[in-house]
């Protein structure tokens, strides 16, 4: 945690950043998050979310929501739900109070869809004598959390530790 004050001549108002480290936000799409403002403020603050574009967010009705205290929250979603400007976007949350107003830094929010999946592996032909390659087939909406760790023929490992 990071605190970083900014006093007004009042020292008895000020305005700071509660987790100056949120910088990205991963969560899945069967759970939803809750996201706080990382930005506070005494006497009490005003908390708003915007796109990184400068656009103030607005409720989407069982899909997105600023609560009062300032915690942004993306409800859960089935994956024919995705929208990218919510469920794969750039935030920022600010926070604003007689002696001032800050803004936090850019906040990746992301969602992971959390569906079933398989991996699979299509037959080759090749010529005898000749290399034969084979690649493992992952769904592409899963495919950047996927790692190959390893190749197994009749159950034996053939390789560990390289991707597909
Ligand atoms: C600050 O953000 C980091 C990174 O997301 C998180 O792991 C940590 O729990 C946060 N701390 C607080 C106090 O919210
Ligand atoms: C803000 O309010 C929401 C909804 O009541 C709650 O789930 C969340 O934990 C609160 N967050 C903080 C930081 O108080």
């Amino acid at each position: 945690v990071c605190f970083f004050a900014v006093f007004s001549e009042d020292l008895r108002s000020s305005l700071y950043f509660v987790n100056a480290s949120l910088q990205e936000v991963v969560f899945a799409s069967t759970t939803g998050t809750l996201v706080p403002c990382p930005a506070a403020g005494i006497p009490p603050v005003t908390l708003r979310w915007y796109l990184a574009t400068g656009e103030e967010i607005y409720d989407v009705p069982g899909i997105r929501h600023v609560h009062p205290n300032g915690t942004l929250q993306i409800f859960p979603f089935p994956p024919s739900s995705f929208n990218n400007l919510i469920h794969d976007n750039t935030y920022y949350c600010t926070a604003e109070n007689p002696s001032g107003k800050i803004r936090s830094q850019d906040v990746h929010i992301k969602a992971v869809l959390r569906e079933p999946y398989t991996v699979r592996v299509e037959d080759q032909k090749a010529m005898r004598g000749n290399v034969a390659v084979f690649k493992c087939i992952i769904p592409s909406s899963v495919e950047a959390y996927i790692t190959v760790v390893s190749w197994e023929k009749d159950t034996v490992s053939l390789v560990s530790g390289r991707t597909t």
